[in-house]
């Protein structure tokens, strides 16, 4: 949530800043900002997208190798003119830019209002530049030093960059709960909220841990501290991805891109993990907690959004492959309800970004109970990686659209990895099974790969639906968090009311929702409850409902029934959530595109939802 980005060297800085904003646009898109040193401070800022920002600096002074910019996810205050970033202080010749929140704003604000200053925003950010002058110009200390004295009466989360007038030659940024990546080029540095600004320029990153300061200097490179003034020696990490992943490759948009690479990202998520030839699968990174893992006596999986609903198909996995029993938990519930926690637990923490607030709360609470930690995150380095006693990566490559897809079914692999391994280990599955699942697995991408090949019948489907006000999602089992998933796509990028629910409960209340104008999409592929899901169709059907039936190639029944039947190929059940999603995520896609709506962009959403 909102997006950072710095520059320090001998290039312009305006369009490294202004590239890299786009970049990171998927962190936020309500306003945008730059501040740029050249011997003055020169500030523009404004309320829309960062083509907005770029129109409003037309004819500007644009001068200046030191720069700052921001795109921001409002919390404090409306999107406009006057909250974006960068924000100032008393002088106006400090700039701020800020992610996070600063929980203890208000009483921080009363006391600067008391001791003289004004305000112009009803941002929590500018409160922390005027602290930041203020102790500057009180204890006549450097830049770098106000900044760390000023932090240390913060309560919240924050990643910053400062710059000042008096400074001409120098970047001083800090974190605590939200990222910082700083680039390391040749006299030059970039800094970003993530490493997709950076890429284009450098593949070396050091990432800033919670409570350091760095300060980048053109004379003396980078130096980093810790909020207690220990130095730290910055530790330089190569990138693994490359250019070519940020870009949209010849689709329209970032979503349909992440959607057609599924076959390719799972075989990246298996590669060098699954072997059926012998019977292996190996994740080396949760090697040495693999006995935890085995012998748990709980799984407890922590998650928002979309991982949480991958967590929920993990449930059935371990519990149906591996017998451990397994909690499936908001994050946001689990960090506030004093959840019971003991040292046999294993917590899952699933993140595709690594950087959700409330999961890494979870995490710490964990923790802080004696429970071991793993995590299942997507972007290499981030705060939920490196908080984790361990953990398996999806590589998916980066997901940039704000609707999540791909990381979806990579975090379904990484759980089907992590079930059968701990099924093996436990002996909880005929040898026979296992090694049809593990041979299954490894094909799946061929089986997403048909899958994709039925988007024109669904283009077709989403075009007599898109103007439905609402839509249940039904399904069973396995099938049951897809329901969740594709109720869930639908209503964020196409604004679409829409439900999911476990077929069975449908007539426990939602069923006095259908009528001859509401269309249900049924996931019917589970073998085990074929004949009840006939009759859920059934229930349906006899109420008007119009309906929408993901069924398996071989189907018979079902089609007599449904309105429109789209086929899957058939896998074996435990692996159908990775198959059975991909034409949800079409449906919502191609609705969304006839509606008109910015599908990478939702309104009111951003990724990486870095504020509780
Ligand atoms: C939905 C979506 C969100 C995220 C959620 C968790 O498409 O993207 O629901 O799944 O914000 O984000 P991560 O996985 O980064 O922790």
């Amino acid at each position: 949530m909102c997006g950072i980005v710095g520059y320090i060297g001998k290039q312009d800085a305006f369009p490294i800043i202004i590239n890299g904003l786009k970049r990171l646009e998927y962190r936020g898109y309500d306003s945008a900002g730059v501040a740029l040193l050249n011997g003055s401070l020169n500030i523009y800022k404004c309320k829309g997208k960062v083509n907005d920002l770029i129109q409003f600096t037309k004819g500007k002074k644009l001068e200046g190798t030191i720069g700052i910019g921001h795109t921001r996810w409002a919390t404090h205050g409306p999107p406009n003119d006057i909250n974006a970033h960068p924000h100032t202080g008393k002088s106006d010749k400090l700039a701020i830019i800020h992610n996070g929140i600063i929980e203890n704003y208000a009483p921080l604000k009363e006391e600067l209002i008391k001791r003289g200053h004004s305000f112009e925003s009803d941002t929590d950010t500018e409160v922390l530049i005027h602290l930041i002058e203020e102790v500057m110009d009180k204890e006549q200390v450097s830049l770098e030093e106000a900044v760390r004295l000023a932090l240390q009466g913060v309560v919240g989360a924050y990643a910053i960059l400062v710059v000042g007038e008096d400074n001409p030659r120098k970047i001083v940024a800090a974190r605590k709960s939200s990222p910082l990546v700083v680039g390391i080029g040749e006299g030059e540095f970039f800094i970003a909220s993530d490493a997709t600004p950076i890429i284009e320029h450098t593949r070396n990153v050091v990432y800033l841990n919670d409570e350091e300061i760095a300060v980048i200097d053109l004379e003396n490179g980078l130096s980093i501290k810790n909020i207690q003034n220990q130095d730290k020696a910055p530790f330089v990490q190569e990138l693994e991805w490359n250019l070519e992943m940020l870009e949209k490759g010849g689709y329209d948009h970032f979503m349909l891109k992440e959607i057609h690479e599924q076959p390719r990202s799972i075989r990246d998520s298996m590669r060098g993990r699954l072997n059926p030839a012998i019977g292996n699968v190996r994740l080396g990174g949760i090697k040495e907690y693999k006995q935890k893992l085995v012998n748990a006596k709980r799984i407890i999986i922590v998650a928002c959004g979309t991982s949480w609903h991958s967590g929920l198909v993990g449930e059935y996995l371990f519990e149906d492959l591996a017998r451990i029993p397994v909690e499936v938990e908001y994050a946001s519930e689990f960090r506030y309800r004093n959840p019971i926690i003991d040292e046999d637990d294993v917590v899952i923490a699933i993140s595709q970004s690594g950087e959700t607030a409330d999961t890494l709360a979870a995490i710490n609470l964990a923790k802080s109970r004696g429970a071991t930690v793993l995590g299942i995150c997507n972007v290499v380095g981030s705060s939920i990686a490196r908080v984790t006693h361990a953990g398996a990566y999806t590589h998916a490559g980066p997901e940039i659209g704000v609707a999540s897809t791909k990381a979806f079914t990579a975090q379904l692999t990484i759980l089907t990895l992590m079930a059968l391994t701990a099924a093996e280990s436990r002996g909880t599955l005929r040898r026979s099974r296992y090694m049809q699942l593990l041979n299954e697995l490894e094909n799946i991408p061929e089986q997403i790969t048909a899958a994709l090949k039925l988007e024109e019948q669904i283009k077709y489907i989403a075009q007599e639906f898109k103007d439905a006000p609402n839509f249940l999602y039904l399904g069973r089992g396995y099938n049951f968090p897809v329901a969740l998933e594709g109720a869930l796509k639908l209503k964020e990028i196409s604004y679409i009311h829409a439900e999911g629910y476990p077929a069975a409960e449908m007539k426990h209340g939602p069923i006095a929702l259908i009528d001859e104008n509401m269309p249900v999409v049924v996931l019917a592929t589970n073998k085990s409850a074929y004949e009840k899901i006939v009759s859920n169709i059934q229930e349906v059907k006899a109420r008007k409902g119009r309906i929408i039936a993901i069924t398996h190639d071989d189907d018979t029944e079902i089609k007599k029934l449904a309105d429109h039947v789209i086929q899957i190929p058939i896998v074996a059940e435990p692996l159908t959530p990775i198959v059975s999603v991909i034409p949800l995520q079409l449906l919502s896609y191609h609705i969304a595109l006839l509606r008109d709506c910015n599908v990478d962009q939702p309104r009111n959403l951003a990724k990486s939802v870095t504020v509780e």
